[in-house]
């Protein structure tokens, strides 16, 4: 098998184990991370996030002397672009990609580039990233492109659709696309990719790679925010969603997803606005989808508002609300863009008597987290925000309110 040295810029949840597996398959990895305790930490053989099976993989990797890390890069045959790409929040009227750490590591592996590299991006990217590194390139590194700007490296994104809590696995057993800037750069970075990769490597351009990531976030977004638009309309005529949900997928192409409190996580709440952003008037089903979620999280809270106001009427004080799970998802403790955590933190700010209940996580600064068993016999009114496997078949007192918005119960 032909062997590569391979540097990889960004060691978080995609780079660390990219370049554990690469490593553990025999290439010389060549880890960069701009967070010192990071590249230390790795040094040593541990790792610095969570994942099943990483910390084997590292350790391994380490002590084989096949993965350093550092805070700069070196020369080598692959450089491999995994850093974040968060959007701009505020002060824009639709949240807008932020691409700035790509640019970043474009900018910090330019001197260290030989002609016939490969500089892959990783990345989940706005459509015409790959493009943008490859101009930033010309400008920095003249001598890497012959008079008629055709470029002697090869540039390609290969977006990452890995599962955490699977990451170790999906990396080898998912499909992957890659789309090179040129013909020659898909070819060439297609062939890196079946080294180590069993599922099938597809091949097209850089853009359509680009639009293939965010196009399958976006999917996913527009399927929940049907399920829940459908669970406001079934509330305003007084039917179970829950049950709709279940005659309605009975025909046999009907598919009605979970309706929730909303849609949390740092891919299906994000991607959906680099499309938005960037094609304003075309991506109008995409961007309600993202409206129609955000506006679920609203509803939640005024639904929540409008019990804790019947019960102030009733007993004439206020109540104990529990909050029941705070992560994006059921099982994890992921917390990024959770609308849950948004619930349960806009509650307990605005002065209600808030029971914060988080199965997967120990402690929370601002949040006083409490046992579910305890919330359950103390609260008056009883929110379930995500289904964790602890709130199910769980035995609730007759006399509270309750209130189901993931359909635990
Ligand atoms: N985590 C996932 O499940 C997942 C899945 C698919 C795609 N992605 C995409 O992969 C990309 C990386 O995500 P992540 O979850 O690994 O992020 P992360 O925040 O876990 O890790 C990114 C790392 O890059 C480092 N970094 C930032 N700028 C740098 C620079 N200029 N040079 C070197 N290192 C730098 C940071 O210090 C950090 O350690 C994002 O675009 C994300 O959307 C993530």
């Amino acid at each position: 098998m032909k062997t590569y040295k391979v540097n990889v810029i960004g060691l978080g949840y995609i780079g660390l184990p990219t370049a554990a597996l690469l490593a553990n398959k025999g290439f010389d990895v060549h880890g960069v991370d701009v967070i010192k305790n990071v590249v230390d930490t790795i040094n040593r053989g541990e790792i610095h996030i969570v994942e099943p099976d990483l910390d084997t993989f590292v350790k391994a990797a380490v002590k084989s002397g096949k993965l350093k890390a550092d805070l700069k890069p070196e020369k080598g045959d692959v450089f491999i672009i995994a850093v974040p790409t968060p959007f701009h929040k505020s002060g824009y009227e639709i949240p807008t990609p932020n691409i700035d750490y790509v640019l970043s590591a474009t900018k910090s592996i330019a001197p260290y580039l030989e002609e016939g590299n490969m500089v892959i991006l990783e990345s989940t990217s706005p459509v015409g990233t790959t493009e943008k590194i490859s101009e930033i390139l010309k400008k920095l590194r003249p001598d890497l492109f012959d008079e008629n700007d055709n470029s002697k490296i090869f540039i390609a994104h290969c977006p990452e659709r890995v599962l955490p809590g699977k990451i170790m696995q999906e990396l080898v057993e998912n499909d992957r696309i890659v789309g090179g800037l040129t013909f020659d750069a898909t070819k060439k970075v297609a062939e890196f990719y079946k080294t180590f990769v069993n599922g099938e490597v597809l091949e097209t351009d850089a853009k359509t790679a680009e639009l293939s990531k965010l196009v399958e976030n976006s999917y996913r977004d527009v399927n929940i925010a049907f399920a829940n638009e459908l669970s406001m309309i079934c509330d305003k005529f007084g039917i179970n969603v829950w049950e709709l949900r279940e005659l309605a997928n009975r025909h046999p192409r009907v598919n009605i997803l979970y309706p929730g409190v909303g849609v949390g996580g740092h891919c299906i709440a994000v991607d959906p606005w680099f499309i938005v952003s960037d094609a304003p008037k075309e991506a109008r089903l995409i961007k309600t989808a993202r409206e129609v979620n955000n506006y679920k999280t609203e509803w939640v809270i005024e639904k929540i508002k409008n019990e804790i106001l019947k019960f102030e009427k009733e007993y004439n004080k206020s109540p104990k609300v529990a909050c029941m799970g705070l992560a994006f998802k059921p099982d994890i403790d992921d917390l990024r863009e959770s609308p849950s955590l948004y619930i349960t933190q806009k509650l307990a700010n605005e002065g209600f008597n808030v029971l914060a209940v988080e199965p997967n996580i120990e402690k929370l600064p601002g949040l006083n987290l409490v046992d579910y068993e305890f919330a359950i016999n103390e609260a008056d009114i009883i929110t379930f925000l995500v289904s964790h496997k602890e709130f199910k078949n769980l035995q609730l007192p007759e006399n509270k309110t309750i209130l189901d918005f993931c359909g635990v119960l």
